[in-house]
């Protein structure tokens, strides 16, 4: 096992060399670096040549941002000591086919930006049953596609409410309920030898209130004392308050929670749900030992939950601050060190300008795309394409070797978060855009097609996020006549912009929402339970028969799946756009070697003409990939109301 830090005490060594509180790090790095690998050796044996190279390779990163991060403090050089200890550690017991994973990813860099890259999220008590359950479904999730498997948050948690397993107890334990952490390796080793990778969260802005952390922290515990922030009364919380914002006004107002004891203590999301201190880096320590700890169970992408909360300074939002980015960083270095195959999948459902900075080859790889996703559905509200478009145009870039996870929508809500700034240049109000779509998408707006929840609904600020399936959102629950098409073209959308497609399964089938959350007292007060229906079975059991709508829908969506994946020019995220003087049509192009895919999108209820002179820049004789059929785009294109073409076009010179 690797090190457990917070319950196995430090190395000896490490301990004498450098007990807390009298040494920082030194300006100097090369002296740090050859000392403290010293130390490791001496306590853990040599390294070999691989972690050698490694080390040398990515310890200058990690001591710059610890320095960086926690320079000031005197227990800076022990912690990074007892990091690289853990590093070791892990890195001896990492399990043969995970090194060859490692080594095969290292020759291929580019592995997740391929065409033949799909998503697919699920809960494992909802979807399967159990671990062992799910992994019946393997067979059905390779006749899909899947590359990539999102499990929902599967270790110990509070019982009841726990957040839908964001609470979490133990980073080493299962939830009993679904299994134990062999089941999980093993479904990891099944899943990998079918090509699909298995992605579980790494929930490290918080623990629940059970963790051991948690309670030791309460208790006053040396060591642990400094875990969360705790303030003996009102005055911090008050100071703090006046900058942040409430995430989760249903549940508690501000940001902080009391305790039995009558002390505040940070905590964001819900009031089980603890903020950890990260500006104590024994916090670090403590949480990259679990990264690592998962890392070699056989997970191979990290969901970064939360990202944007992880550091807190007074006077400011206590959202996306700089040392935020040093933290993913640092903890990124380490896995380069001990980990190299996996990634990081940056959750930062905040402005665009922020989400894009988490992104990078030494941050977070791959990111959602809460714009995309949100203005999709702003589109299909408003039958107009424009904000869509212009995201695309100006929003869409990434660094190399990055990539986008293009979804409809998740387990958790919708929110707006396009940029009013954005919004204001096409002669849109943010905050009145916002309070329509709210309204749109919840069905209270006279002739929506839509039956969603609100979520969060603040009434001080007007704030609120909505929730519901992709088909219930769509107009299939209220018997839209555009509600199949609009499921088709929203993943069709998401599997064409250039990034990685993510299903929320059971939706390819076209399940509708769960009303029944309302019953069930952990779920009562979350609306977001709606969404998160069980396997829909019989829907399932007629994906086959396209006299069902389940059926035409699962028939429609695995066509797209499958063109995508013989596409070359959907590899990668180069896009670039293409107007069409028809606010409902969304147009981009895919540029590839030769040719190009031209992606026309209407989301109006109207069928609108492309003319000759608009697609005049391409040689007439085109196809049809979809459909699979020859154009001729000098006569001009009828898009029918809410369809998608995918036309493979060859630019003239
Ligand atoms: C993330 C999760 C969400 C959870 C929150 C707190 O945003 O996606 O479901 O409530 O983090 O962990």
């Amino acid at each position: 096992m690797p090190g457990a830090p917070g319950r196995t005490p430090l190395p000896a060594r490490t301990r004498a060399l450098y007990p807390v509180g009298v040494s920082t790090l030194s300006a100097d790095t090369a002296a740090d670096q050859s000392e403290i690998r010293a130390l490791v050796e001496a306590e853990q044996g040599p390294f070999d040549a691989v972690l050698a190279a490694r080390y040398a390779a990515h310890f200058p990163t990690l001591h710059g941002l610890f320095s960086r991060l926690y320079g000031e403090r005197d227990d800076a050089r022990e912690a990074l000591a007892a990091v690289i200890g853990l590093v070791a550690a892990s890195w001896a017991e990492r399990p043969a086919e995970l090194r060859a994973q490692d080594e095969a990813r290292g020759a291929d860099p580019a592995w997740f930006e391929s065409e033949r890259m799909l998503g697919g999220v699920c809960y494992v008590d909802r979807y399967a049953g159990s671990l062992t359950a799910l992994r019946e479904h393997i067979g059905y999730f390779r006749e899909l596609g899947l590359t990539y498997l999102h499990l929902m948050p599967l270790f110990a948690a509070p019982e009841g409410n726990n957040d839908g397993g964001y609470a979490v107890s133990s980073y080493r334990e299962v939830d009993p309920a679904l299994g134990t952490m062999e089941d999980l390796r093993e479904l990891a080793a099944e899943l990998r030898a079918a090509g699909i990778s298995l992605v579980v969260d790494f929930i490290f802005n918080h623990t629940s209130n059970e963790h051991e952390w948690a309670r030791k922290a309460v208790a006053g515990e040396p060591g642990y004392d400094d875990f969360y922030l705790i303030h003996e009364d009102r005055t911090m919380p008050d100071a703090y308050e006046r900058t942040t914002r409430e995430i989760f006004p249903d549940d508690h107002p501000g940001s902080f929670v009391q305790l039995e004891d009558g002390r505040w203590i940070w905590s964001t999301f819900y009031h089980f749900q603890w903020d950890l201190n990260y500006a104590n880096p024994a916090v670090f320590r403590a949480m990259a030992g679990e990264m690592l700890f998962l890392a070699n169970q056989g997970v191979e992408v990290l969901r970064m939950d939360a990202v944007a909360f992880i550091w807190k300074r007074l006077g400011t939002a206590c959202e996306s601050l700089p040392e935020a980015h040093l933290l993913l960083q640092a903890f990124n270095a380490v896995l380069r060190m001990a980990a190299p195959s996996l990634l990081f999948k940056s959750e930062a459902i905040v402005h665009p300008d922020e989400v894009i900075e988490y992104i990078s080859p030494g941050e977070c790889q791959i990111s959602y795309n809460p714009l995309q996703m949100a203005l999709t559905w702003e589109a299909m509200a408003t039958r107009d394409a424009s904000l869509l478009s212009q995201a695309l145009e100006r929003r869409h870039e990434l660094p190399a070797g990055t990539a986008w996870v293009n979804y409809v929508r998740s387990h958790d809500d919708i929110g707006w978060t396009f940029a009013d700034e954005d919004a204001a240049e096409l002669g849109i109000d943010g905050y009145s855009h916002r309070r329509f779509l709210n309204d749109f998408y919840v069905g209270r707006t006279a002739g929506t097609f839509s039956r969603g929840a609100a979520f969060q609904e603040n009434p001080r600020t007007g704030d609120a996020r909505i929730a519901g399936t992709t088909a219930s959102l769509a107009g299939v629950e209220a018997g839209d006549a555009g509600g199949e098409d609009r499921v088709v073209l929203a993943h069709a959308i998401a599997m064409s912009t250039g990034g990685m497609p993510l299903i929320y399964l059971g939706d390819e089938v076209g399940q509708l929402n769960d009303y029944y959350f309302r019953d069930r007292p952990a779920e009562a007060d979350d609306s977001r339970w709606v969404h998160r229906p069980h396997r829909p079975a019989e829907a399932y059991a007629v994906r086959e028969d396209p006299r069902t709508f389940s059926g035409r829908i699962h028939g429609r969506l695995t066509r797209l799946l499958e063109v995508r994946r013989a596409t070359a020019e959907f590899a990668g995220n180069t896009l670039l756009p293409f107007h069409v003087p028809e606010p409902a049509v969304l147009g981009y192009q895919r540029p590839g070697e030769e040719t190009t895919v031209l992606v026309l999108v209407n989301v109006g209820d109207r069928e609108v003409t492309v003319t000759s002179t608009t697609l005049s820049g391409f040689a007439p004789e085109a196809r049809e990939l979809i459909e699979d059929r020859e154009l001729d785009l000098s006569r001009g294109l009828r898009l029918p109301p809410h369809s998608t073409r995918w036309i493979r076009v060859t630019p003239k010179a």
